[in-house]
């Protein structure tokens, strides 16, 4: 199983300056539930991002073009084909960006776990294009706003039809 895990604004913005625009604990805590135990695929881009580095638990992937790379606790590859025969035997893979990751594989990816925020945050990287027809919503769940978690979001799934 293939999937995408993101969280985006109002106009499918998923970045800002190497970081997400938002801190919306919540959306942190579903990740963590959704991803534990199972692979993550990541650019380097999105590993940079990462406060204490590879999330435990996890079988951490990074693609990068510089084959001289080396991280601890993380697996490097250098092309999406080497990706693909890494782990074409996981039953579970969660590609969690960022933009240039999700783009190459649009046309793989089975379930689309996305956090809806509705806000308009600034920031400099979108998610890329989806065509929804493809899919179909099997779960939306509103998530609680409160002090730590300021704005309206829902944590909706969709599966390729
Ligand atoms: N809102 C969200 O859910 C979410 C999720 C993830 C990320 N983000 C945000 O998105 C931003 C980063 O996204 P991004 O699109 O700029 O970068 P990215 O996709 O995280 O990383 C891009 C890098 O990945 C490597 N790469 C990508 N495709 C490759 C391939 N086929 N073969 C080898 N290497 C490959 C390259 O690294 P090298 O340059 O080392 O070759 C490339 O520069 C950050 O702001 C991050 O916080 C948001």
């Amino acid at each position: 199983m293939l999937a995408f895990l993101w969280a985006e604004d109002q106009n499918h913005l998923i970045g800002q300056a190497g970081h997400l625009p938002w801190h919306l604990p919540n959306d942190l805590q579903y990740f963590k539930k959704v991803t534990w135990n199972h692979t993550i695929i990541m650019g380097h881009k999105t590993f940079l991002s990462l406060p204490h580095g590879p999330l435990p638990r996890r079988r951490n992937i990074v693609l990068s073009h510089n084959t001289q790379l080396q991280l601890s606790n993380v697996e490097v590859v250098c092309s999406k084909e080497l990706l693909l025969k890494l782990i074409a035997q996981d039953s579970q893979v969660f590609i969690i960006g960022g933009s240039q990751v999700f783009a190459q594989f649009l046309d793989e990816v089975e379930y689309l776990y996305v956090t809806k925020i509705a806000h308009q945050f600034v920031g400099d990287v979108y998610m890329p294009q989806i065509d929804y027809c493809h899919f179909k919503l099997v779960q939306k769940q509103k998530g609680i706003v409160n002090e730590n978690n300021a704005w309206t979001h829902e944590f909706m799934i969709y599966q390729r039809l």
